[in-house]
């Protein structure tokens, strides 16, 4: 991904937060992510994580509208998915869907309550409405009818070990593209 690229992202999440009032602590950790797919607007989504303790972490996420984050699990990991602003669009798998065949149903905690989703038929929650994600179910999201911000509420975040993503290609450590210098998005 461009830093430029990256930039923009950033700026746009920035304006986001501002326009409905969220307010960030000093000096927050911002990234963005192209997946290393290399077409953000396709698969794309910015972090900003607000705390990563042993028990428990916290971010703010904005994305596009359409701009989904890639079907993955955690081996670890559970977490809360919440529409913060806007609508976003989930689909949960109890497989692997690049190994198998979409088929069964997802037990899954939506608002507090169970419910039972068909793995691979896409849902949408709407602002306040959140998903509860055990390790294990794989899941992909992306905002509908405009950007979302998405807050993650989940147990502590070890990405370089806890994401498997379902597409190998995947890659969320790739360096940027340095065509523009670093700039941190003032919010
Ligand atoms: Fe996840």
């Amino acid at each position: 991904m461009k830093q430029s690229e990256i930039n923009l992202l950033l700026n746009e999440a920035a304006e986001c937060l501002k326009k409905h009032n969220w307010k960030l602590p000093p000096e927050p950790e911002w990234c963005a992510t192209d997946f290393g797919l290399g077409d953000y607007e396709k698969a794309g989504l910015v972090e900003v994580l607000l705390c990563n303790e042993p028990e428990y972490c916290e971010k703010i996420m904005y994305a596009r509208e359409n701009m989904v984050t890639p079907c993955h699990t955690h081996y670890e990991k559970k977490e809360d998915i919440i529409v913060r602003h806007g609508r976003v669009k989930f689909t949960l798998w109890n497989k692997n869907p690049e190994e198998n065949k979409a088929e069964g149903t997802v037990e899954i905690k939506i608002n507090r309550k169970m419910e039972t989703k068909k793995s691979g038929e896409p849902f949408e929650l709407k602002e306040g409405e959140r998903v509860t994600l055990t390790a294990g179910v794989w899941h992909e999201f992306a905002p509908v009818g405009g950007p979302a911000l998405i807050g993650e509420v989940s147990t502590y975040c070890n990405e370089e070990i806890d994401n498997v993503f379902a597409d190998k290609k995947v890659d969320i450590f790739q360096a940027p593209e340095a065509d523009e210098k670093v700039a941190t998005p003032c919010c």
